[in-house]
């Protein structure tokens, strides 16, 4: 399949992108086989969508990109895109939409990834073939799109009253004890942004940027250093905080991270209450209590560049888990300097913005509209992402004070 000549061609076959995307969708299924009708389209909290409106809006996404492929079939259902357009219908609304019932979802489902199998082994995906299909870009959007949301279900299901899922939970990493301290990292100029490989319009243009020295932590936050800072009071000293983080933690009553017991030693996950070990990711912080243990350390976030600059220089191939485990896995089990991508999306400084010359591709709603409106940028991965979307060149974003997205944080310091 790869040979030292395939360089110039196609990386990916339409049979291989078909398989792919039956794995994808098999998990997506495993994830809501439990779950009754009625859970399925309730909406029980309003930052999250129902079950429901996830799966069909993932079928949607198919019929209409499938569509725009060349010499495509008409979609399927273009009578239900506009409820599932997630720019035309906002998350708090989804719940009192006319949705598709979860049988007729699963059936879209089923028709459109059929569809899209046929069409990826149908297809020229060569290099003359147009962007929207070259290189097999059309699949790999279906396939990235449907991991993600695979996570926001996952997000949706941590937030739902206790035993909506009972999962069935791989086996966590081992590891011997947490990694500490920090790296320095000597300045220089690198290339921002993906070169190859199917990326988000948001990942380029690739250009070359100028990082000064630093030193970057070798490990996301920790469980246990998070309990020091709240023992040390950190909830509580506004010096800590930014004046629009203090406002907001006052205004919600926030002490300690989504999900913590009062006594910090236990996370609810689920079903159940997990004990919270010393070496795990701090998960289910806010931006705002970020930076305030940032500031505690006597230390600040890195900036997204910093994040991927050192991502560069410090690759490593540990597997990412894929949110199979769910939980985490002690700082370290991820890739990277150490754990960089897959033990915890981790908040950056840097506002969610365009590089120097970008153009969206293929449609303005997935970037360009939230660019320059107050997103913070994440980056890495968490044990609930899927591999293929934990790539260095990845750009997450939410909103500061957002915490059912699985982020913690490691900081970065000036030499
Ligand atoms: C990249 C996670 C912010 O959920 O809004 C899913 C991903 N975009 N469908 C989001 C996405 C379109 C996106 N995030
Ligand atoms: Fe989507």
């Amino acid at each position: 399949m790869t040979s030292a000549t395939a360089a110039t061609g196609p990386t990916t076959t339409g049979a291989e992108l078909a398989a792919r995307l039956r794995e994808t969708r098999a998990r997506t299924l495993a994830l809501v086989a439990g779950i009754d009708d009625e859970r399925l389209q309730r909406q029980h909290d309003p930052l999250m969508s129902p079950l429901v409106w996830d799966l069909a809006h993932i079928a949607a996404y198919a019929d209409l990109w499938l569509s725009r492929a060349p010499g495509a079939a008409a979609p399927l259902r273009p009578d239900v895109f506009a409820l599932y357009d997630a720019f035309e219908q906002p998350r708090a609304v989804r719940g009192d939409l006319p949705l598709l019932d979860p049988r007729q979802a699963r059936d879209y489902l089923a028709a459109t990834l059929d569809r899209a199998c046929a069409c990826a082994e149908a297809t020229d995906m060569s290099a003359d073939a147009p962007p929207i299909v070259r290189d097999g870009f059309l699949w790999d959007l279906l396939l990235e799109h449907e991991e993600q949301h695979r996570e926001t279900m996952l997000q949706a299901l941590a937030l739902a009253p206790r035993g909506w899922i009972v999962p069935e939970r791989a086996r966590l990493p081992v590891r011997a004890g947490a990694p500490t301290g920090v790296v320095a990292l000597p300045g220089g100029t690198f290339t921002l942004g993906s070169t190859s490989g199917f990326a988000y319009d948001n990942e380029g243009p690739a250009h070359v940027v100028e990082v000064a020295p630093f030193a970057l932590d070798r490990a996301p936050v920790t469980v246990g250093a998070w309990r020091a800072f709240v023992a040390d009071g950190g909830y509580a000293d506004p010096r800590l905080w930014s004046d629009t983080g203090w406002a907001w933690r006052a205004e919600h009553g926030i002490s300690r991270p989504l999900y913590w017991s009062e006594d910090g030693e236990t996370a609810r996950r689920f079903d159940r209450d997990d004990p919270l070990g010393d070496a795990e990711p701090v998960l289910h912080v806010s931006a705002h209590e970020a930076d305030a243990f940032a500031r505690w350390r006597g230390a600040r976030l890195p900036t997204e560049v910093e994040w991927e600059y050192a991502a560069r220089l410090h690759p490593t191939a540990d597997p990412v888990l894929g949110g199979t485990t769910f939980a985490p896995g002690p700082v370290g089990s991820g890739n990277g300097i150490l754990g960089l991508t897959g033990d915890a999306w981790e908040w950056t400084s840097t506002e969610f913005a365009a590089y120097p010359g970008f153009a969206a591709f293929p449609y303005r709603e997935y970037s360009e509209v939230f660019f320059a409106r107050g997103y913070r940028v994440l980056r890495g991965g968490s044990w609930a992402t899927a591999p293929c979307v934990a790539r260095p060149t990845f750009r997450n974003w939410d909103k500061p004070e957002r915490r059912q997205i699985f982020a913690g944080l490691r900081c970065a310091e000036n030499l």
